[in-house]
């Protein structure tokens, strides 16, 4: 990617994510399999005196200001635009962040720009989030879902079948993790509580499995991998709300679903589900809730191919 000279006016635009598989496991050094997806958050700014965002979405300026120091680049006034919603699930956060660092930065290695959007939003949010979101969002892969070992930053795109369909389903219960015990649920899992390990352990092995099905277009084995997962995450990671677990069980029933489960880091936000792609507008109609139909999509540091 082409460098620029600093100091001019810039754009940058940068996917949502979801996560297939790999949930509250990304900050303990485990696997995850998130896809960036054809929703899109736009920044375009330029210098001014002091660190400015006008956006339709209110608490943006922490986290650019944030993005700012950690690319060492001087106070901006921006402008934001974005199809992905926030408090959802789907990393409206890492959208905004990886937006303004391609924007500022698009020198920088893809890897890097993660890493530094993940600092930055520790630093703005408090909450100790891994770099699961970050990474997807830089540099996740159309077509494709993105297998990334979190202790090594060694990622691979695993082919995302097309006869799938993913579904986010808006549980309408909105938070902002800062207002979450997303901290503590990972001081527990890092001082080895053994539920909470539990869950991380055969959520892990979740996601070989996963990847595994998804190969061999086994979609029964994919959609009970996604249940498995929804209820270690329900029953012993305990990040799920009795709305989201009504929603997934009422997933599971429609025609042409495979499975569902809580996405992100829980405690309301959004659902994931994998429906057969025939069977998708109906699923839509019949959940009850609003749906966003998401494609796969090319990462902010991704060359167009
Ligand atoms: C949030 C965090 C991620 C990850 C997920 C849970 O999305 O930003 O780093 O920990 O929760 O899997």
């Amino acid at each position: 990617m082409e460098s620029r000279p600093a100091g001019g006016p810039w754009t940058g635009r940068a996917p949502g994510r979801v996560n297939l598989i790999g949930e509250h496991v990304d900050y303990l050094g485990g696997v995850v399999l998130p896809a960036a997806i054809d929703k899109h958050t736009t920044a375009a700014g330029h210098p001014g005196a002091s660190w400015s965002v006008e956006s339709l979405v209110q608490g943006g300026l922490a986290y650019l200001q944030a993005v700012g120091e950690e690319l060492g680049v001087a106070p901006q006034v921006v402008a934001v635009t974005s199809d992905v919603p926030p408090k959802a699930g789907i990393s409206s956060s890492a959208a905004l962040m990886v937006a303004a660092a391609v924007g500022l930065r698009p020198d920088l290695d893809g890897m890097d720009a993660a890493r530094a959007c993940q600092r930055a939003e520790q630093k703005a949010t408090g909450v100790q989030v891994g770099i699961m979101d970050q990474f997807a969002s830089a540099l996740g892969q159309r077509g494709h879902a993105m297998l990334l070992d979190c202790t090594t930053l060694e990622y691979q795109a695993v082919p995302f079948p097309e006869e799938l369909a993913i579904a986010v389903i808006d549980s309408g219960e909105h938070r902002s993790l800062a207002d979450t015990p997303y901290n503590e649920r990972r001081r527990e899992a890092e001082a080895f509580d053994p539920r909470r390990r539990r869950h991380v352990d055969s959520e892990i092995a979740r996601v070989h499995a996963f990847v595994y099905a998804l190969g061999r277009r086994d979609f029964n084995e994919v959609g009970r991998l996604l249940k498995q997962s929804h209820a270690s995450l329900r029953d012993d990671f305990e990040v799920s709300t009795p709305t989201v677990d009504a929603l997934v069980e009422k997933a599971w029933g429609i025609a042409g679903c495979y499975g569902a489960r809580i996405m992100g880091a829980g405690f309301g936000g959004s659902v994931l589900a994998l429906v057969d792609r025939a069977e998708a507008k109906n699923f839509a109609m019949a959940i009850g809730r609003p749906v966003l139909m998401c494609a796969t999509a090319d990462g902010a540091y991704v060359a167009p191919r």
